[in-house]
């Protein structure tokens, strides 16, 4: 099959995934979980959707498996050669430290990012904020991402992170929450393009060596597509990358990711590389994403909260047409738990168990069936009950599937499984 009939099939049978089943409770604001309720019902209800999201990933590798990769040309973002085209995407409350760590041993990471910063808390060095940015030598290259309205703490921030060795520096211009908007940064950038224009360029004056970049919705709403045009202009004023995620504002993370929006930007770029992002959640949507767009490179994020190991399958495939093996149940518990400890070992027990309950069901939606594993996750509240729970339902899982291999009784359900003292 050619490159272009490659891409038809699989735009032809992947559907893009209904968003809303991938936000979880809890995540965002009320309004988006009144807006998105509906749909996560009937998509949890398991309304019959033709494709399950394991057959749209499994689909996609199959159709790559039969050509040879697209061996894309090598990402760079200023002086900085990635070792992939695949960017791990800036989530807060779930993409932090203690996970970049867990995807980049799987593999396929080209840069990763911490969440958005406060440069008024970076500088006055908040207990949060410096959470926030932790990193470590093995967590490299990382982008660090300052959100502002303000123009003079974001320069000293900048200033701050270079001196302080991040490989890139991250300008949030799409975050839609209104905690972020009413403080006039994120997605309020895109409202006033000359005022962020002036930003972006009393940044880039300051910074002496590390490369400066933009992540942008398409505009506030859809009357207001402002992303193509702003980002020609931020190219113009020595941006050295433009990840560009197919929603606008207004939309905050609901519908569907605008392919052509994110190929308006890319055709807008004359030299910069454009990072696409939204909504990919297999290899077959990464490769769609950059053979309708052209985009020089993909950002995931959610894909990769419920599949650590997305990054690592969609490098295989770009690069060699094959997908590795799927995971086993054994390495999904294994980096789950490893994901659990690294946050143990940054913030400590109590902070690590409150915060772990709401990030297990995320691992849950790969490893089912897991209910019982799952409900007892989201009230857990130590290491060892952690690790009980865990050890419990690998071992039956072990056990389950065994018998089920072997055509054989199945052995007592998780349910029956005796409840961790
Ligand atoms: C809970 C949540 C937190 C997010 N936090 C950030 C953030 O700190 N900075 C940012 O640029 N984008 C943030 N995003 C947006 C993601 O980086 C990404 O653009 C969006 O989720 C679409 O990509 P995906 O479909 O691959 O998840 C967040 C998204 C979610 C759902």
């Amino acid at each position: 099959m050619t490159g272009r009939s490659q891409t038809d099939w699989i735009r032809n049978q992947v559907q893009p995934m209904n968003i809303a089943a991938v936000i979880q409770e809890g995540d965002l604001t009320d309004a988006v979980r009144d807006a998105t309720r509906p749909a996560f019902a009937l998509y949890g209800a398991d309304c019959g959707m033709a494709r399950s999201p394991a057959a749209r990933y499994h689909a996609g590798a199959r159709v790559a498996a039969g050509g040879e990769g697209m061996d894309p040309k090598p990402l760079q973002i200023g002086s900085l050669r990635l070792a992939t085209n695949l960017l791990l995407a800036p989530i807060a409350g779930y993409i932090d430290l203690a996970f970049r760590l867990v995807v980049r041993g799987i593999g396929g990471v080209g840069l990763a990012s911490t969440a958005l910063i406060c440069p008024r808390g970076l500088l006055r060095q908040t207990r949060k904020t410096m959470d926030l940015a932790a990193t470590c030598e093995e967590d490299s290259p990382v982008a660090m991402q300052l959100y502002s309205g303000e123009i003079d703490p974001l320069v000293e921030a900048a200033r701050w992170a270079e001196d302080h060795g991040v490989h890139v520096i991250d300008i949030n211009m799409g975050c839609p929450v209104n905690k972020i908007t009413k403080r006039d940064g994120g997605s309020k950038l895109l409202c006033d393009p000359d005022r962020t224009l002036r930003m972006i360029e009393r940044v880039i004056a300051e910074l002496r060596h590390t490369p400066l970049t933009a992540k942008l919705r398409l505009g506030w709403d859809s009357s207001s597509i402002v992303a193509p045009e702003l980002a020609r202009r931020l190219e113009e004023a020595g941006v050295a990358a433009i990840t560009i995620h197919g929603r606008t504002a207004e939309q905050m993370f609901t519908g569907q990711v605008d392919i052509e929006g994110i190929a308006a930007v890319v055709s807008a770029c004359r030299h910069v590389p454009v990072i696409g992002n939204g909504d990919v959640h297999s290899p077959a949507d990464a490769v769609r994403m950059m053979e309708a767009t052209g985009c020089a490179g993909v950002m995931v994020g959610r894909g990769a909260l419920s599949q650590p190991w997305l990054l690592r399958d969609t490098w295989s495939i770009l690069t060699t047409g094959v997908a590795p093996a799927p995971p086993t149940i054994e390495q999904k518990c294994g980096w789950m738990r490893q994901h659990f400890l690294n946050m143990v070992k940054f913030r400590g027990e109590v902070p690590a168990t409150r915060e772990f309950r709401k990030i297990a069901s995320w691992y849950a939606r790969q490893m089912n069936p897991c209910r019982v594993m799952r409900d007892r996750m989201r009230l857990v509240s130590s290491v060892a009950e952690f690790e009980a729970i865990l050890d419990q339902f690998l071992a039956w899982r072990l056990e389950r599937d065994a018998q089920m291999d072997g055509g054989r009784r199945l052995p007592k359900s998780e349910a029956e499984l005796t409840p961790v003292a």
